[in-house]
């Protein structure tokens, strides 16, 4: 893998790691990729066509007939667009349905080597900001900037919670933290590639922080001359 001038970003469920990333990639002129788009698409698809979530092979196997391609903007700060196959699922993947399963479609080791494969063939063609779990330790371990970003279960609710209203969802508080608390659980404790930072990571709690301030945080990071 060439040695690009790539940004790692990690964290914990709803952490505004995907909403970083993009800021970040526009400031910077690179592209972003938010890696949980691509776990939820499988999973998306696991669910339209009633495969065994447990069922590792049968999830590779779904994943080879309708390949998960992402499609990057190039355009500083772009948004991705995600397809399986030919269909695009960009608009399908933050339904409460395939948030409940994705944790379980992800913590499958060979699902994540199919995965993981796609990210760093993309990574080795441009300078990415990338998000996603287990970026910082294990897709880009190399990356010259790593962030791991946190923020209180509270904040992420709230965050959560402001996403699901303006997209029209109804949701209450209590599901959306049993919701963001279950999945935090079975991303951390998961044998292959858990949540946890990388040792070089530089951690970030956005709890009391815009959006904006966690990208200049990072930006910060990523030009100042002692990283990287
Ligand atoms: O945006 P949000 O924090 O809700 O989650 P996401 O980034 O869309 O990721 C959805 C799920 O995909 C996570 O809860 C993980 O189970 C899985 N995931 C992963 O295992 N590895 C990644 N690099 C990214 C996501």
């Amino acid at each position: 893998m060439k040695r690009l001038d790539h940004v790692a970003i990690d964290g914990p469920a709803a952490s505004g790691k995907t909403t970083a990333a993009r800021l970040v990639a526009h400031r910077l002129g690179f592209v972003y990729l938010d890696t949980g788009a691509m776990y939820r698409a499988l999973a998306y698809l696991a669910l339209v066509s009633e495969t065994d979530l447990d069922n590792e092979r049968a999830l590779v196997r779904l994943s080879k007939a309708h390949p998960i391609r992402v499609e990057l903007d190039q355009t500083a700060g772009g948004a991705q667009r995600i397809f399986a196959g030919d269909h695009e699922l960009t608009d399908r993947l933050s339904s409460s349905a395939v948030t409940a399963v994705v944790s379980t479609v992800a913590a499958h080791p060979l699902v994540r080597e199919a995965m993981v494969r796609e990210q760093r063939r993309i990574a080795d063609d441009a300078p990415v900001v990338m998000a996603g779990r287990d970026i910082g330790t294990v897709v880009l371990p190399q990356a010259p900037h790593k962030v791991f970003l946190t923020a209180s279960v509270d904040a992420r609710v709230q965050r959560r919670g402001a996403e699901m209203e303006a997209a029209g969802v109804d949701v209450s508080e209590r599901r959306l933290r049993e919701e963001i608390d279950e999945r935090d659980r079975l991303d951390q404790s998961r044998a292959t590639s858990p949540l946890r930072p990388a040792a070089d990571a530089i951690v970030i709690d956005s709890t009391h922080l815009t959006a904006d301030e966690v990208a200049d945080r990072i930006a910060s990071i990523v030009n100042s001359p002692s990283s990287g």
